[in-house]
């Protein structure tokens, strides 16, 4: 059944530790923590510091969204911080063969994103080495925006290249999922997906996933 993954782009960042603590007290397994450079993307939001300081607390899978540009020049101290999957973007360097060895050699999980205007096509020559593969349904930068609804062909497609090829990546959607969206996701194909604000302004977060799981339930 597909997880979800809060993102904590769209809590109240005066109080980080709190929206973590909602996150665990309801027994989700993921948080998604967006890492903007304010080059790839207009914003800038936190960076390894905040990921170290947050897990010393904290048994989440850390699912580490980084939209910055070199990533390679920036994975080891998210690495050191305690990250469990590193993504990076596709459109982020030209070398991201080596960048995803080397998140591997660390031991840890590594995923490939692209945004709504890159095709499945352009990831294909590094699908096998992959533990996730990050479907942006959104332009990344914001929280809030509305889903794009022909980016989940992609999930589409890459559920059929995993099945064919018998790859072993997670899919996850990132962007405008919510109650309205969830099972158009679920239905694609996804197996996590993230959740900013529609989760962080829901004023009960617990009825807010226990409807969002009725509805992921419901497509299967
Ligand atoms: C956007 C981020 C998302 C963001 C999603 O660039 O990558 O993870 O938190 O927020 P919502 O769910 O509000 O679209
Ligand atoms: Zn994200």
């Amino acid at each position: 059944m597909m997880k979800l993954a809060p993102s904590i782009l769209s809590c109240n960042f005066s109080n980080v530790a709190k929206a973590v603590s909602q996150v665990e007290e309801l027994g989700l397994e993921y948080l998604h923590l967006d890492v903007m450079d304010g080059l790839f993307v207009p914003e800038i939001t936190f960076g390894a510091k905040l990921v170290k300081d947050i897990r010393r607390n904290c048994n989440l899978i850390f699912d580490v969204h980084l939209m910055v540009e070199r990533p390679e020049d920036k994975i080891d101290s998210f690495i050191e911080a305690g990250s469990d999957i590193i993504t990076i973007h596709q459109e982020s360097t030209v070398h991201i063969h080596r960048v995803l060895q080397r998140i591997k050699a660390a031991g840890i999980k590594c995923g490939i994103s692209i945004v709504p205007s890159t095709p499945v096509s352009q990831i294909l020559p590094i699908l096998d080495m992959v533990d996730l593969v990050l479907v942006m349904t959104v332009n990344p930068g914001y929280g809030g925006q509305k889903l794009i609804q022909s980016c989940l062909d992609k999930v589409v497609e890459l559920r059929d290249i995993k099945e064919k090829e018998d790859f072993n990546y997670l899919i996850s959607v990132d962007g405008g999922v919510n109650l309205s969206t969830v099972q158009d996701v679920a239905t694609a194909g996804a197996d996590l997906a993230v959740t900013g604000s529609a989760f962080f302004l829901s004023d009960d977060k617990a009825e807010f996933v226990s409807k969002m799981n009725k509805l992921i339930m419901e497509c299967k």
